[in-house]
């Protein structure tokens, strides 16, 4: 029974979801990673490209915190699945608005899991000619990892392998409002 079922009316508070990062740990964490990318950056031609939807969150807050010159842009991309296995293949449904030739860029992500989604999408994006094309992914779940060539340049947290919602990830399209980063306890009760 979720939350709004049982009568509570709330979300927050739905006994499903076990806390795994609190918005003050995430916050401290992401502007950990925007100081670090600010030191790296200075002098680039920096572009932030946020894979739609989950990293919405991420990325807002992550570039309050990177104090530069810097553009954003967006993809939305769809994996391949046949049946519930992902094949690798991503079709783009959302493109870049601007070129990306000359630009230092680094793909912004929620989390990343078999990697195969990123991996591609770096594929993608390495043939555009790009001076730089790095990775940001809020959280690794290092454990499911299919490419494991795969290299995260800024990572906020890595996670077991558990199904987590919130700051902008998921459970069929819900829970990207939650404040916190929780794990589902039971994905059948979501
Ligand atoms: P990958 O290609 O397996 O790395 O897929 C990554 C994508 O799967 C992410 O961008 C998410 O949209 C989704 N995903 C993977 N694990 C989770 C999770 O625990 N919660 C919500 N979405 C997830
Ligand atoms: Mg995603």
């Amino acid at each position: 029974m979720t939350a709004a079922a049982s009568g509570t009316g709330s979300e927050f508070t739905n006994p499903n979801l076990e806390q795994m990062f609190s918005a003050e740990i995430i916050s401290e964490r992401v502007k950990a990673i925007g100081a670090k990318i600010t030191r790296d950056y200075a002098e680039k031609d920096l572009v932030v490209v946020g894979v739609l939807k989950g990293s919405c969150i991420f990325l807002s807050d992550l570039i309050r915190h990177i104090d530069l010159k810097l553009s954003i842009d967006f993809m939305a991309v769809s994996s391949y699945k046949d049946g519930t296995v992902s094949t690798g293949d991503v079709e783009i449904l959302k493109d870049l608005t601007n070129p990306i030739r000359g630009k230092d860029v680094i793909i912004c992500e929620d989390i990343v899991d078999t990697g195969l989604t990123l991996f591609r999408l770096m594929e993608i994006l390495g043939s555009r000619g790009a001076n730089s094309l790095k990775i940001a992914t809020l959280l690794d779940k290092p454990e499911p990892r299919i490419k494991k060539e795969l290299v995260i340049d800024y990572c906020g947290f890595q996670i077991p392998n558990r199904f987590v919602v919130g700051y902008g990830l998921d459970a069929a399209g819900r829970y990207r409002n939650l404040p916190f980063i929780a794990a589902v306890k039971d994905p059948d009760l979501i």
